[in-house]
């Protein structure tokens, strides 16, 4: 039986560099916030806990992290402090015998299958502490792992405090440990900062560890999936890597991507097979594709379910609460929110659907526009199947059109129109023979005088 895991994420950190009125680890990639990446990864163990240690301003990340609690750390004294801050909560689990794993908030694209590989090195019981090593390619500012005889760990030097010998190990620590957390716990008391950064330093405990015949051993990862983000930069380069492994995903699960490299995905993107997404398309949070849907280029889509061989855009705004029914078609410069498309219904030019209920097999005109808001709230408009609404046309909400309606072009439909009605809701034309030739002549007097 393993031991029950904490897994402590450490998130203090200020985030200077990001010069932002958001915390860091609040910022998104794949459209969430980084730090629900890491605690997504550290779920997938089924840890009994997962603790967020947080900076004294830490109440949002409170609120993006949880049910999962935070701990305040008051005052950043270094990673050692950090993982101090969780240890109260962490205490009737230690006293079990848990392990402790420790992450970085601001590293979002750990995997799960490197963190077990962690877990696996834990196994046998032999070292009572797992560092995960890596080899940066430019391992400036990192902490150097000093290895003995087998893949023993001796020390891990700060680059502050290295030789310049030292410094040209290329065998990094990239920040996550796991251990025995009793004696991670009451080593930590052992701790100084006696050192360039007068700071508690995590990486003390590899030789406090080892004076007690604790050993301490290295897991390799890979050096994509341990970067930090610090910077905007840094955090466009983390992105670029997280929409990469979706793109590889969607595609392995028989999605077409024209121009992969085009196409951008969120966290919980869903599509079915044989979906084909052109390029230029961008997926915000929670959207499914059934299969066989065509998504044209450039096209924006969020909060939105679009059902088998539908065919969305090209240039098309789906927004959150749009469904698109199965067979439906929603055209170029067509806006959709909060609207239920049914089967093969068709708005196939620069229309906006807000707040509707469209019927199987309805028509919608081009340049209709649902005119759902007064200024003060938001009303429906309803549109049964089989009703054909002409172009041109306004419907103010709330309205209904009854089941196989036709509106005329260019109307401004006010009142229901009952099922198999025709309404006409635009003045009447009104022809004057000769009308333009004598207002053109009278122009060209004017001129004259
Ligand atoms: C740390 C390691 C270094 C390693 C590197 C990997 C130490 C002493 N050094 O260095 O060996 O190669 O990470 O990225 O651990 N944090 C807190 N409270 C604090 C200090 C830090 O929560 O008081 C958090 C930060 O938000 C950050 C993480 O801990 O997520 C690492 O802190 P940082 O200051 O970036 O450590 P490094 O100097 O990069
Ligand atoms: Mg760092």
């Amino acid at each position: 039986m393993q031991a029950p895991l904490i897994v402590i994420v450490l998130a203090a950190g200020k985030g200077t560099r990001m010069r932002s009125a958001l915390p860091k680890v609040l910022h998104p990639i794949a459209g969430r916030p980084m730090i629900q990446h890491v605690v997504e990864a550290a779920a997938a163990l089924d840890p009994a806990q997962i603790v967020v240690v947080v900076g004294p301003e830490g109440e949002a990340i409170a609120d993006a992290v949880s049910p999962h609690p935070v701990v305040v750390q008051r005052q950043q004294l270094g990673t050692a402090d950090a993982v101090k801050a969780a240890r109260e909560i962490a205490a009737p689990l230690i006293a079990e015998g848990a392990d402790v794993l420790i992450l970085y908030g601001d590293g979002p694209l750990i995997t799960s299958e490197t963190l077990a590989r962690m877990r696996g090195a834990r196994k046998d019981g032999k070292a009572a502490f797992i560092w995960l090593g890596f080899r940066p390619p430019d391992p400036t500012g990192y902490g150097r792992l000093l290895l003995s005889e087998g893949n023993t760990l001796a020390a891990i030097v700060e680059e502050r405090d290295a030789s310049e010998e030292q410094r040209k190990i290329d065998l990094c620590w990239a920040g996550l440990l796991l251990g025995e957390g009793e004696a991670l716990f009451r080593l930590l008391d052992a701790v100084d900062n006696r050192n360039a950064k007068r700071e508690y330093y995590l990486t003390s405990l590899v030789e406090l560890a080892a004076r007690e015949g604790l050993l301490s051993s290295v897991v390799e990862g890979d050096s994509d999936e341990v970067r930090g983000v610090n910077s905007r930069a840094e955090l466009a380069e983390a992105e670029e890597i997280l929409q990469w492994r979706l793109r590889r995903r969607m595609m392995e699960a028989g999605v077409t991507l024209i121009a992969p490299e085009t196409v951008y995905f969120s966290w919980d993107s869903d599509l079915g097979r044989d979906v084909v997404v052109e390029p230029h398309v961008f997926f915000g949070p929670g959207v499914r594709v059934a299969e066989g849907a065509r998504i044209c280029a450039f096209s924006h889509i969020e909060g939105a379910v679009i059902e088998a061989g539908a065919r969305i855009g090209p240039f098309a705004r789906l927004r959150p609460g749009s469904v698109i029914g199965p067979e439906a078609r929603i055209g170029n410069f067509v806006e959709t929110k909060a609207s239920v498309l049914g089967a093969r219904a068709k708005a196939n030019h620069l229309s906006y659907i807000g707040d509707a209920e469209v019927g199987e097999g309805a028509n919608i005109g081009a340049g209709t526009i649902t005119c759902n808001y007064d200024g003060f709230a938001k009303h429906r408009t309803r549109i049964a199947a089989g009703a054909f609404i002409g172009s041109n046309t306004s419907l103010v909400a709330p309205v209904e059109i009854g089941e196989g309606a036709i509106t005329g072009a260019g109307g401004t439909i006010v009142e229901d129109v009952p099922a198999e009605a025709l309404a006409i809701a635009r003045a009447e034309q009104v022809i004057r023979p000769e009308g333009a030739k004598r207002l053109k002549a009278r122009r060209e007097e004017g001129k004259e005088t």
